[in-house]
């Protein structure tokens, strides 16, 4: 059976915090930000909410759900991507399960960092392929904030907070996730990281070699969307539109140029939420389902990677 996307949810808070906000916390200018990132503004939680990972995906799952049209009980498994759980354990899906009243679902959460979406993706259709599910939830809740070092210029203007959902649902074989791969390389691990024990708030914020991640990106997503769509029978002039994770609009457009992308073919949304990590990929496809870009019977892929190193390409027939 095909695991299509039944329905695509997104949230994000309110308050903005723009690149010129930036410019009175680190020597930085908008510029630089723009020039050398793409972003102009991302969404924060403020400092004095109580909202959790688990918050920001109910809020995205229950728009995912109600596009899809299906209740929560009819829900078979959950999967979230997140880097600052809600705690260390249980899985932040476990909450998330509560609070939808999920109670068919399993749940358990993926650290994949930035490509928890696509791993999560993976699972969706496995899961529904062997004909164990007929709906998964996979999510990326990212409350990525509190844990960046707002002393780091070079890190801290790159990141924002959202969650997007996605509703994996039975399809005919021909549609929906026809090959996804998955890989990692942990001797990298030193060049992105969070240290520190979730739940406690001191001392803990992200390190990033963003010159290595950067190079590093370009490269393994280059081969992977390339041998992905190979290994599905495809070249890359076959595919309609690629959706990437969405952390610097200079990778984006190097991987574009590398696979000989057009424009039209590349979802760019950066400028609006900086990198959001696991839930940029739901945020990018629910951009360009509202803009009226994917169509029936095209060929899409998506494409992220993150810490871990971690990365990963689900080919999808729309
Ligand atoms: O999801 C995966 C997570 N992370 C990423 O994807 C990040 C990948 N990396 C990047 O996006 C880029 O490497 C950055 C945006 C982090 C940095 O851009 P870059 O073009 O690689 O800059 P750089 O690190 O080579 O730094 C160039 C200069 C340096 O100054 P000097 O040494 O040339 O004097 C930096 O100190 O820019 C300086 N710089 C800044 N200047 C103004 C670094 N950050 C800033 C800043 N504002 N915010």
């Amino acid at each position: 059976m095909g695991a299509i996307v039944r329905g695509i949810g997104t949230y994000y808070p309110d308050n903005i915090l723009t690149n010129s906000d930036l410019e009175k916390m680190v020597e930085t200018t908008d510029e630089w930000i723009t020039t050398r990132t793409g972003i102009k503004q991302r969404h924060i939680l403020p400092k004095d909410s109580n909202l959790k990972a688990s918050d920001f995906g109910v809020a995205a799952a229950l728009k995912a759900m109600a596009q899809a049209g299906i209740a929560a009980d009819e829900i078979d498994g959950i999967i979230c991507g997140n880097i600052n759980p809600d705690k260390q354990f249980p899985a932040t899906a476990c909450f998330i399960q509560a609070k939808l009243g999920a109670k068919h679902a399993f749940a358990f959460d993926i650290t994949a960092a930035c490509a928890g979406f696509v791993y999560g993706a993976n699972m969706a259709a496995l899961l529904i392929d062997s004909g164990q599910c007929r709906n998964v939830l996979v999510i990326g809740a990212e409350i990525i904030s509190p844990v960046l070092d707002w002393t780091d210029r070079n890190s801290c203007i790159l990141f924002g907070d959202a969650a997007g959902a996605v509703v994996f649902g039975v399809g005919p074989k021909e549609r929906g996730v026809l090959l996804s791969q998955l890989k990692s390389d942990g001797t990298q691990s030193e060049i992105l990281y969070l240290a520190g024990s979730v739940g406690s708030d001191s001392n803990r914020s992200m390190y990033m070699d963003g010159k290595q991640v950067f190079k590093s990106a370009v490269t393994v997503i280059t081969d992977i969307v390339r041998s992905t769509l190979q290994k599905a029978g495809y070249t890359t002039q076959d595919l309609d539109l690629l959706v990437m994770h969405q952390a610097n609009v200079r990778i984006l457009s190097a991987i574009a140029d590398k696979l000989g992308l057009p424009p039209e073919k590349m979802v760019v949304n950066v400028e609006r939420f900086g990198n959001t990590s696991s839930a940029s990929i739901p945020l990018a496809l629910a951009d360009a389902h509202a803009q009226g870009r994917l169509k029936p019977g095209m060929l899409v892929a998506l494409a992220a990677v993150g810490g871990g190193m971690s990365w990963g390409c689900n080919v999808m027939r729309w």
